[in-house]
């Protein structure tokens, strides 16, 4: 490199620094959105000039695809499926059955206002975000002819393919947002009329959809079909539909169901947690397929809701089995305002096992109830302990805070900068650390900054100020590359998220945090912003997410690291903490952070060394929606953590766990407060220390391999502990589900909790744990 750009780049990264530390700089606050009222979304007419790195054609490859450029015609007459599926399938993208996944042909699909009429399923490729106009939603409308699984259909049976589909049901990355489904000119009643049929794993989203349709009590619509999978998250969800849904865990946000037969039909989980959540004149609320007790025989495991408010509906929740005295399908509700419904929990065809009435369910169980260090179960149904909620948690309503993924629907596209409109380049080899400090210097907290899609590599810290608001393209990249992220005994955070003790807004979404590895040293996201006082969920993430390994140009695929072990370990380093919530943050994650093989075959196993997943010592509030899978100390520890609400957290051990045993190849840091103790040979899912007001609303804490053999898994002992709270701690655990544990529980490092007593089909689900 020239001498004399080497000086600039000097120069820019010290001034960088000095200005991080001052915060934002900038002259012209971004304010209030000045769209005019007229205005398309902003997405709509931003320069388009998102890239795929890493695909076979980087320059040719088209990341935003606008369904009108596509002939769509959004007129409500002309039928567009043709269209919308050209737009969405061109480019050689991942699907039609010969590829199971794939990074390399993300796609943004944008549907300006308008009304689309449909007669068979759009088919949302994998990798896709379907996105609609934020500010004037566009409608979906099913023709009366519409014949298909779903409007939209996100993983396609193939047809004569003896129930094969398109992707592997661990299917990721997908979103759609802001739309109308409207499925009532479909016949009622002739099985046709599902909104989306949504078999998604992690990292996937639906927000902000209206779903419409036919309120005849024998009508077969639908607005979600889901028969299995391992996801996720939904919420912002509104209008008269229902939805028929299994899945191992979901997290489901902020729902409003009206005029439906069944709100939420569930008919298997190993666990879901439904945070707020409205129902008006439904017939049943949750209507729950509960009695299977072996693995085979998987009905509703765990359900838990938190901040329902009901009304003019007969039954809130129903199962199809009784309880008969003993755990056969977990139940929580904790809050729920019912008004004029008459049951709130019963069972078909029998007995109410809790009167309703206009009255408010404060915590309520259905299911084993333990208590400090006494394993034995109290079987419920009935008032179980309530939580401590810190106020901070809460909202006016005093229901735990809520904030949609940021749309910045008003906000005019002159409002937005690009990245790459400012010399950087996302081409996934050329360094952009300093391109990104002089862009964070020179617009955060004037402009929302676009990362057009692309792999951005830095190879020093990057520091995001605090005031700054950023929004990524079909998941754009920021990944960690080279020998400062390489020390494993000097770990540096390759996004720093907030300079220490900063404070301001900070929203950062549809961003994908990685490393290149090898990366022992990488602290992928260091997060020390605090949201500004009185804005809760001012400093948050939302559809963003850590993901180590397993895509192209990470260097930690599965030729590199497969998981017969053959990579070595030096080499298969992908980091060494994921995320670090400092004790000055607060935070409000709706993320997922593991390890995946995508660009193979979909399914290979990796054997890679991920040393930490979540470090929260955040006096809080802290809300944390989202998951944690395969790092080798631990999944999630708090140590000195005060107010935190997580639910729903899943998480997994590392396959290859003990061949090494935890802490190996790491070691135990004090530094980063690691826990001293670990049973067994496996990293612990939940590991808490002197942390108070912990509130854990669902958990699907998981360990499916040792050595990455499954002989361990019928018996429960891929690992004989996976939760351990200290006794100095006050936290309260409800619907916790574990697969292939032993203890679910356990206090000062002594196992309490067998799962045994807990079996619940295939997870073992303990309902509720507090210390009195
Ligand atoms: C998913 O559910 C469908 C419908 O019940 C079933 O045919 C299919 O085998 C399931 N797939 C997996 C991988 O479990
Ligand atoms: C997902 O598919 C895998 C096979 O790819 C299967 O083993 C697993 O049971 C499936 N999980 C669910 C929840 O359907
Ligand atoms: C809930 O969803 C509705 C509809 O999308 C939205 O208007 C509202 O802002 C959301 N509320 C929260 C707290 O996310
Ligand atoms: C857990 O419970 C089962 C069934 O009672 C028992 O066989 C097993 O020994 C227990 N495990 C431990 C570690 O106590």
């Amino acid at each position: 490199m020239p001498s004399t750009l080497l000086t600039v780049l000097g120069v820019l990264l010290s001034f960088t620094t000095l200005v991080s530390s001052l915060g934002s700089t900038c002259s012209a606050p971004l304010g209030a959105g000045t769209a005019a009222p007229s205005d398309p979304y902003w997405m709509q007419n931003i320069k388009h000039q998102g890239t795929a790195a890493f695909n076979a054609d980087p320059s040719g490859y088209q990341v935003f695809r606008n369904v009108k450029d596509f002939g769509a015609k959004g007129d409500g007459v002309t039928d567009d499926t043709a269209a919308i599926n050209n737009a969405i399938s061109s480019g050689g993208r991942c699907g039609g059955g010969s590829c199971a996944s794939s990074t390399v042909s993300p796609a943004v699909v944008f549907f300006p206002q308008g009304t689309y009429l449909v007669s068979s399923p759009l088919i949302a490729y994998y990798y896709t975000q379907l996105i609609g106009d934020a500010r004037n939603p566009p409608t979906l409308l099913a023709s009366s002819s519409f014949a298909g699984i779903a409007v939209i259909d996100v993983d396609p049976y193939i047809p004569n393919g003896f129930g094969a589909q398109w992707y592997t049901n661990q299917s990721i990355f997908r979103s759609v947002r802001n739309f109308v489904i409207d499925v009532r000119q479909v016949p009622a009643t002739n099985s046709q009329g599902t909104g989306i049929h949504w078999q998604v794993a992690q990292a996937t989203s639906l927000m902000n959809i209206v779903f419409e349709m036919s309120t005849e009590a024998d009508t077969a619509h639908q607005g979600i079909w889901m028969e299995n999978g391992s996801g996720g998250f939904m919420g912002d969800l509104g209008g008269k539909f229902g939805m028929w849904v299994g899945n191992q865990q979901f997290t489901v946000r902020n729902i409003t169901v009206n005029n439906a037969n069944t709100a939420v039909f569930g008919v298997w989980n190993w666990g879901w947690t439904f945070q707020g959540v409205t129902i008006n004149n439904c017939q049943v609320g949750f209507d729950l397929t509960t009695g299977g007790l072996s693995e085979s025989d998987q009905t509703v495991g765990a359900e838990a809701i938190i901040d329902a408010v009901v009304s003019n509906t007969p039954i809130f929740v129903r199962s199809s089995v009784a309880s008969n005295g003993k755990l056969a399908g977990s139940v929580v509700i904790n809050n729920a305002q019912l008004t004029n419904v008459p049951t709130a929990v019963g069972v078909v065809g029998g007995a109410t096992v809790l009167a309703g009435g206009t009255t408010t369910i404060a915590s309520w169980g259905q299911g084993n109830v333990y208590k400090g260090t006494n394993g034995s179960p109290t079987f419920t149904q009935g008032t179980i302990p309530a939580p401590n909620k810190a106020s901070s948690l809460l909202d006016s309503a005093g229901h735990i805070f809520g904030k949609m993924h940021p749309q910045y629907a008003d906000y005019a596209v002159s409002q937005f900068v690009s990245v790459k409109d400012n010399g950087a380049k996302g081409d996934g080899h050329t360094d952009d650390t300093a391109a990104l400090n002089a862009i964070f210097a020179q617009f955060a907290g004037c402009k929302i900054i676009f990362f057009d899609a692309g792999t951005y590599i830095v190879t020093q810290t990057l520091t995001i100020p605090a005031g700054t608001q950023i929004v990524g393209e079909a998941w754009s990249v920021i990944a960690g590359s080279g020998s400062a992220f390489q020390d494993i005994n000097n770990p540096k955070p390759v996004v720093q998220v907030g300079a220490a003790n900063s404070q301001g807004i900070m929203e950062i979404s549809d961003i994908i945090f990685t490393t290149v590895g090898p990366a022992p040293g990488a602290i992928v996201v260091e997060w020390n912003v605090k949201q500004p006082a009185g804005q809760n969920g001012g400093a948050g993430m939302w559809d963003s997410h850590i993901r180590l390994g397993g895509a192209a140009g990470t260097n930690l695929e599965a030729s590199q690291c497969p998981s017969s072990g053959s990579g070595g370990t030096t080499a298969c380093f992908a980091a060494f903490l994921a995320l670090h919530l400092t004790t000055g943050s607060t935070a409000y994650l709706e993320v997922w952070l593991a390890d995946h093989d995508l660009d193979g075959d979909g399914v290979s196993q990796l054997e890679l060394f991920s040393g930490r997943g979540i470090l929260s010592e955040s006096a809080g509030p802290v809300w944390m929606i989202g998951t944690a899978e395969h790092h080798a100390l631990y999944q999630y520890s708090l140590v000195n953590a005060q107010n935190h609400y997580m639910g729903l957290i899943q998480t997994e051990t590392p396959y290859y766990q003990p061949t090494p045993a935890v802490p190996t190849p790491f070691s135990v840091d004090s530094a980063f407060n690691d826990p001293t103790t670990f049973a067994g040979s496996s990293a612990w899912a939940l590991h808490v220390t002197t942390s108070s007001n912990i509130l854990v609303f669902g958990a699907g804490l998981y360990s499916f391999f040792q050595s990455f053999g499954q002989d361990c898994l019928d018996s429960n002992t891929c690992q004989s502990q996976i939760v351990n709270v200290d006794s100095s701690s006050s936290i309260n655990l409800y619907s916790v589900s574990t697969v292939g544990t032993t203890f679910q529980m356990s206090v000062n490092n002594n196992g309490i909790v067998n799962q045994s007593g807990d079996v619940d089909g295939f997870a073992s689900t303990m309902t509720s744990w507090s210390q009195s």
